[in-house]
């Protein structure tokens, strides 16, 4: 899988396709789809992706998250990426050390504050930990667009080294001034959301593929409007959410082969529009 360089990094590189955990791994050990779970992480490790994002806020999917990695072997891969969502200094710290004890780790790769929830209060503890080591990153998230204006405020008071952020072929308000700003301050970008939670292929599953997919290496609609996403820039990884081994090898294909040309990504913004 190709990786980009996380800009705020002395040269690391992630893969560009991760896994999102809402909803897939909120499923119990006695749920039937539980056991389809150690596939989905073996589809994304198998293609050489990493980064796996999580929250407090998705139910077990934490805990559910840090069951499996533990009993994968060889020492798994993954670049763990979770949240903190909470109000208060303490509330976030006991908050942070859960997730520590859920996803059975002493070190988190990046810590973001999920939807800017008291940023203010959570930026130094997070600051704090990066500097002792028990994290690596630091980053904000969000999901919507009514959010845009305290996203770039923040982009531009605060040292950051990751956004994740909507985007999504019919849902791209991040490209006017968001994904400039992130190039511009060095920050790397994560989208979220990236199927729109799904409503977008259930749009575009009957539609042809364009004749020029298979000359970009892309043989299905998920793989095609990940690519679009993968084909910016500022992008670093893309987190389309699973808990299907079958759909996460699919999207992990979108981390392979050409990426699309403007004349591409135009022709796929006619399509959805
Ligand atoms: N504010 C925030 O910080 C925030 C907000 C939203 C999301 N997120 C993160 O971003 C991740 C992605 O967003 P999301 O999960 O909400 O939405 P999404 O990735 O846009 O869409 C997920 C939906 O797409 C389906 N899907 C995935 N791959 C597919 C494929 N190859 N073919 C057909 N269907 C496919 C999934 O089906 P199945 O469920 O059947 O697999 C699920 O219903 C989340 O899991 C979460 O980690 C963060």
């Amino acid at each position: 899988m190709q990786t980009r360089v996380i800009p705020s990094s002395s040269n690391e590189s992630l893969p560009i396709v991760g896994l999102g955990t809402y909803r897939g791994f909120d499923v119990a050990p006695n749920d039937p789809a539980y056991k389809q779970l150690p596939a989905v992480l073996h589809a994304l490790f198998e293609k050489g992706g990493t980064l796996i994002d999580s929250s407090p806020m998705y139910g077990r999917a934490e805990q559910t998250t840090g069951e499996l990695l533990s009993i994968h072997e060889p020492r798994s891969p993954a670049f763990l990426a979770t949240k903190v969502w909470t109000r208060g200094r303490e509330e976030g710290i006991a908050q942070m050390e859960e997730s520590f004890k859920l996803l059975q780790t002493d070190r988190i790769d990046l810590m973001q504050i999920h939807n800017l929830l008291d940023w203010q209060t959570h930026l130094p503890t997070l600051r704090k930990w990066k500097e002792e080591g028990r994290i690596r990153y630091i980053g904000i998230t969000h999901y919507t667009p009514s959010a845009y204006e305290e996203v770039e405020a923040v982009l531009k008071a605060e040292q950051l080294d990751f956004l994740q952020i909507n985007y999504a072929l019919d849902d791209r308000g991040v490209e006017k001034r968001i994904l400039p700003l992130c190039r511009e301050r060095g920050v790397a970008v994560i989208c979220n959301r990236p199927f729109g939670g799904g409503g977008l292929l259930g749009r575009l599953k009957d539609k042809p593929l364009p004749g020029w997919a298979a000359q970009v290496g892309v043989k299905s609609w998920p793989q095609l409007a990940l690519k679009y996403l993968l084909s910016h820039s500022a992008v670093t990884c893309v987190i389309p959410g699973t808990g299907n081994p079958r759909y996460m090898a699919e999207n992990a294909g979108a981390g392979f082969g050409p990426m699309l040309t403007d004349a591409q990504r135009h022709q796929l913004i006619a399509l959805v529009d």
